[in-house]
């Protein structure tokens, strides 16, 4: 803990009344950096296993210039959401799924992980301490970051000696501003195809890599990249930030997560909210043309929710889909936020007061 210096600035700002929401223009929320007020953070050292973590002020963090997360990208994050409910409860949504996924990534980049019980009580206790900026129902959410980063110094390409997992927060809105128009990516890919890759985990290395592509997209007046397989560059895998879903007629599918898809907990949330609703869900390799030939096609992810796509562009096609109300992606969000904020009655279990 002695490592993490609070930013004095931000210090000053944590004796606020926490019951209630910060004094702020909830209608301006982004999906930007916001500093709230305080952060988790727990260190361990290498061979052992997380014990102690606590609160600190939100702030600056230091760690060495040899900090392998610096240099070799040893780190993972995930992502999730705590929600205002009408009546002013505060609920978080699926952290256990977080937990066990940081944990599988944890393992392929020879960290130690936190228990899943350990992460569930530091999110918790991150989001309780900044629980001010939960936005009211209806303008956003808490974004919860928990990062997993090896802080210790090493020269040599091996794990680091000491590990740190920080919880930060941020109130944000929708990601994405409005309908996607796509653009499938021809020369960029986002991971190797297959099961050695470590596209399947949120490794912090799997996202600078797509701001070529992304970059370029957004200058011709994209809204984001759709990216390729790498073996055959003829499916569809992912958006740089998100997960893809296409539907024709009855049936829902989305790429099957073979090693080089993240296993979105948003996209496995829709998967059941979906056959519930009596849809047929396959998860399945999905080419190209399969998806121009779609009726609608959507993305899932906890920073992106669900997200209708309005058009996408493959070479010289472009293609454009259904949006708007009564389109099925929209149906499908509005059950899956009506759970997350405490509307609809979550019968699985899903969401947890804090
Ligand atoms: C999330 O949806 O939580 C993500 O990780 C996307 C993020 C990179 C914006």
């Amino acid at each position: 803990l002695h490592s993490v210096l609070g930013n004095s600035e931000q210090n000053s700002e944590s004796s606020v009344d926490v019951e209630n929401c910060a004094d702020m223009n909830w209608d301006e929320l982004g999906f930007s950096p916001v500093p709230t007020d305080f952060m988790y953070v727990m260190k361990c050292a290498k061979g052992d296993e997380f014990s102690q973590g606590s609160l600190v002020p939100y702030g600056k963090i230091e760690f060495s210039p040899f900090a392998t997360i610096l240099n070799y990208g040893q780190g993972i994050f995930e992502g999730l959401k705590a929600y205002r409910t009408e009546d002013g409860r505060i609920l978080l949504f699926r952290p256990e799924e977080n937990a066990r996924r940081m944990k599988i990534g944890a393992d392929r980049l020879c960290m130690p992980s936190p228990s899943v019980d350990q992460f569930v009580t530091a999110v918790k206790q991150t989001a309780v301490a900044n629980k001010r900026w939960v936005p009211p129902l209806g303008k956003g959410s808490l974004y919860i970051r928990p990062l997993l980063m090896g802080t210790g110094a090493s020269l040599d390409v091996a794990p680091s000696p000491e590990y740190t997992l920080l919880i930060y927060c941020c109130p944000v809105t929708n990601y994405h501003k409005g309908s996607l128009n796509l653009k499938v990516e021809s020369k960029f890919y986002r991971a190797i195809s297959g099961t050695g890759g470590t596209g399947g985990i949120k490794s912090v290395t799997n996202y600078a890599p797509v701001y070529a592509a992304t970059t370029a997209a957004k200058a011709d007046g994209f809204s984001d990249v759709l990216f390729l397989d790498s073996a055959t560059g003829k499916n569809i895998e992912e958006v740089a930030a998100c997960n893809v879903f296409v539907v024709k007629g009855n049936s829902i599918c989305t790429p099957e997560t073979n090693g080089a898809i993240l296993p979105g907990i948003t996209r496995k949330s829709i998967i059941d909210i979906a056959l519930d609703l009596g849809y047929q869900v396959m998860e399945r390799a999905i080419s190209v043309e399969e998806m121009l030939d779609a009726d609608e096609v959507f993305c899932t992810g906890t920073a992106v929710v669900v997200n209708s796509v309005s058009s996408v562009t493959y070479k010289e096609t472009r293609v454009e889909f259904k949006t708007g109300p009564e389109t099925l992606s929209q149906k499908l969000r509005k059950t899956l936020v009506g759970i997350q904020t405490g509307c609809i009655e979550d019968t699985r279990g899903w969401t947890i007061r804090i």
